[in-house]
């Protein structure tokens, strides 16, 4: 049967919003397609529980929302090039995603948002957070506010395995330099606020992950004001907590809401699968 209309639950009083009374095997409606698009823009991801979705039905259901690309650096299920596999083995210690960052902010035009999909869970642990940049704008002072307006920043791919940006990942000097050299192009100038294309509200764009810099300051004045700022912005009250369980689906808007992989399920496996949507040229 369609999908003709649904409820909508907070998920926090800032970030998420649950999206109940539809089963995402069947085709959607165009009123419940608007209303999630409109919960998606306003509080940065929705979410879903109690699906039973193949990868063609996940794969549909993205497409709704945009153009979904073949996944880059991740591997992919056999027909599925469109699908990449988010995934820690047993034997693994690190995780991907495990720092709060927007996927791809290095590029010029990063993704509108990213669906993902829980294909097999840790017994514990393994859960998602996410901020809600819109409201971390909202909640600076007026006078922050406007300093920022007037900034840009640089958004580095390679910045992800510096010291300051994820001590855990402790590469030597030499995989550091390998990593800046490889992914030297993938870096862009974004500026700090921006304006979400589809509300028109503002929206701090800075993240832990790959911002490195202010553009025109020093490397250590930028971070005392970053650090400052992914702070407030990932505080409880710009945040949620997403506690996955089998057939549970999260949609994060990309250009509004950071998101952070928890790594506490050591020795456990946990698969996931992810489609990432770009908005039409
Ligand atoms: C990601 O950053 O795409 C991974 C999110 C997750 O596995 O929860």
């Amino acid at each position: 049967m369609k999908n003709m209309s649904i409820t909508l639950r907070p998920m926090s009083a800032n970030t998420g919003m649950e999206v109940l009374g539809i089963d995402l095997r069947e085709p959607m409606g165009e009123q419940a397609y608007l209303e999630m698009r409109h919960a998606l823009c306003d509080t940065g991801i929705i979410c879903f529980h109690g699906q039973q979705l193949s990868p063609a039905h996940h794969l549909a259901f993205a497409k709704r929302f945009g153009a979904v690309p073949p996944a880059e650096f991740l591997k992919t299920p056999d027909g599925f090039p469109e699908i990449g596999i988010v995934a820690k083995q047993p034997g693994e210690t690190r995780n991907i995603g495990g720092n709060w960052h927007s996927d791809h902010s290095f590029d010029s035009q990063a993704p509108l948002g990213a669906v993902l999909y829980a294909r097999e869970l840790p017994k514990s642990g393994g859960d998602t957070l996410f901020a809600n940049m819109g409201a971390a704008f909202d909640s600076l002072s007026d006078g922050m506010k406007e300093t920022l307006r007037g900034l840009e920043a640089v958004h580095a791919k390679a910045q992800s395995w510096h010291a300051d940006t994820r001590p855990d990942r402790a590469v030597s000097p030499a995989e550091l330099a390998r990593h800046d050299e490889e992914f030297k192009d993938r870096q862009c100038v974004h500026p700090v606020v921006t304006r979400h294309p589809e509300t028109g509200r503002e929206i701090l764009f800075v993240n832990p992950t790959y911002t490195s810099h202010f553009v025109g300051w020093a490397y250590a004045e930028s971070r005392a004001l970053l650090d400052y700022l992914f702070a407030h912005a990932t505080s409880p009250e710009n945040s949620c907590r997403f506690h996955w369980e089998e057939g549970s689906m999260v949609f994060w808007d990309n250009r509004s809401a950071l998101h952070y992989a928890l790594n506490d399920y050591h020795g456990q496996r946990r698969v996931m699968h992810r489609a990432t949507i770009y908005a039409p040229g």
